[in-house]
């Protein structure tokens, strides 16, 4: 049996940074309302003209040197991304051409923060069937250009940056031991940018009404994110036989500290197997988990044998999660 593991791991970060100091100036907010409701400090903004493949390639170039791949040799790639550099073609399209690999299959996954998740379990299924023997993975956002520094409840959350993952075969007990992605549609109200697609084209009415920034109904989807992120972390660790006590580190989505603490109270995984970096990167959606796995791969808080439990939540409303031993 051949299974799908993670090779080499990068992120990128933009280099301005947006404390909670610089909010206080901008909206109706403290410093001290957004540590407590939200555990966030920072969060690093794009400059004006930086666009969502150029962290998405750095982030690329990062990971295929730490798992010793020339771009020539990566034949499949994946951008999770809601924030692509044009609506046409793909990101991932002008990430194939500047990183120089060949003319293999590369499309966009839009699964909010949930991308990352849905691209690895999509990469895994090329690998396993031996379509692809070398993936690049990538969840990049600039999620600052659709925030409304008017709107106090979701400027402060989100932040920019990217990350990948190469994915190639592995033997086990290294590699996906177990995966699980969800959709419902129903919700897909409670976190949307309303105009700007085939429904509401741009125009100056949608433009004068703010309808190109995120529109979010934090308190329910609160609610949701923490029971479905617990649910599908339960299922994952029954589908592979392993028991919460035997995860070496859990890594969920950085949406809410809040949020990650009552996810990790229902698993009953204490703090000190839990990665958390919400409080200097913020939310950036797709980008959020192979950050944090880069961080810890980079800081050796990762190690070989190791059981490692990622889950994420976000738009549409996606949700899953994935269980490997690296
Ligand atoms: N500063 C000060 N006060 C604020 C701020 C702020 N930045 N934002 C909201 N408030 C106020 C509200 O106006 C409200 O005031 P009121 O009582 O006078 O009406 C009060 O604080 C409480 O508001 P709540 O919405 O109940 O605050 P809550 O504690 O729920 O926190 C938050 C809001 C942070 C948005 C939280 O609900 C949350 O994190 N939700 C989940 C977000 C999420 O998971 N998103 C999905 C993933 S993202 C993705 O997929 C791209």
């Amino acid at each position: 049996m051949v299974l799908a593991g993670i090779l080499g791991t990068g992120s990128a970060l933009p280099e301005k940074v947006i404390t909670n100091a610089d909010f206080e100036k901008m909206v109706d907010t403290t410093d001290r309302w957004i540590i407590e409701r939200t555990g966030i400090r920072a969060r690093h903004q794009a400059a004006p003209g930086e666009k969502t493949s150029k962290f998405a390639i750095k982030a690329a170039r990062k990971a295929l040197e730490m798992a010793g791949i020339l771009p020539a040799d990566v034949d499949l790639i994946i951008c999770a991304t809601v924030t692509p550099d044009m609506p046409m073609p793909s990101t991932a399209a002008f990430i194939q051409h500047e990183l120089g690999a060949r003319d293999c299959c590369a499309f966009d996954i839009a699964a909010a923060c949930s991308g990352f998740l849905f691209g690895i379990t999509t990469a895994e299924q090329f690998l396993k069937t031996g379509k692809s023997k070398r993936a690049l993975v990538i969840g990049a956002e600039i999620l600052s250009r659709f925030v409304d520094y008017q709107d106090r409840s979701t400027c402060v959350l989100f932040g920019d940056g990217a990350a990948a993952g190469v994915l190639g075969t592995s033997k086990p007990p290294s590699g996906i031991l177990a995966a699980e992605m969800h959709t419902n549609g129903r919700f897909a109200d409670h976190l949307c940018i309303p105009a700007g697609g085939t429904l509401k084209p741009a125009s100056v009415k949608t433009v004068e009404a703010r309808e190109h920034y995120i529109k979010m109904r934090g308190n329910e989807l609160f609610k949701i994110a923490v029971r479905n992120m617990e649910e599908v972390s339960r299922r994952v660790l029954v589908a592979a036989k392993v028991r919460t006590e035997d995860v070496s580190l859990f890594i969920p989505h950085q949406a809410n500290q809040r949020i990650t603490d009552a996810v990790c109270e229902r698993l009953k995984v204490d703090t000190g197997r839990v990665y958390s970096n919400i409080s200097h990167v913020g939310n950036t959606s797709s980008a959020s988990i192979p950050i944090c796995l880069d961080e810890c791969v980079r800081s050796s808080r990762i190690q070989k044998g190791d059981l490692i439990l990622m889950t994420a939540f976000g738009a549409g409303i996606t949700w899953g999660a994935v269980l490997m031993r690296w």
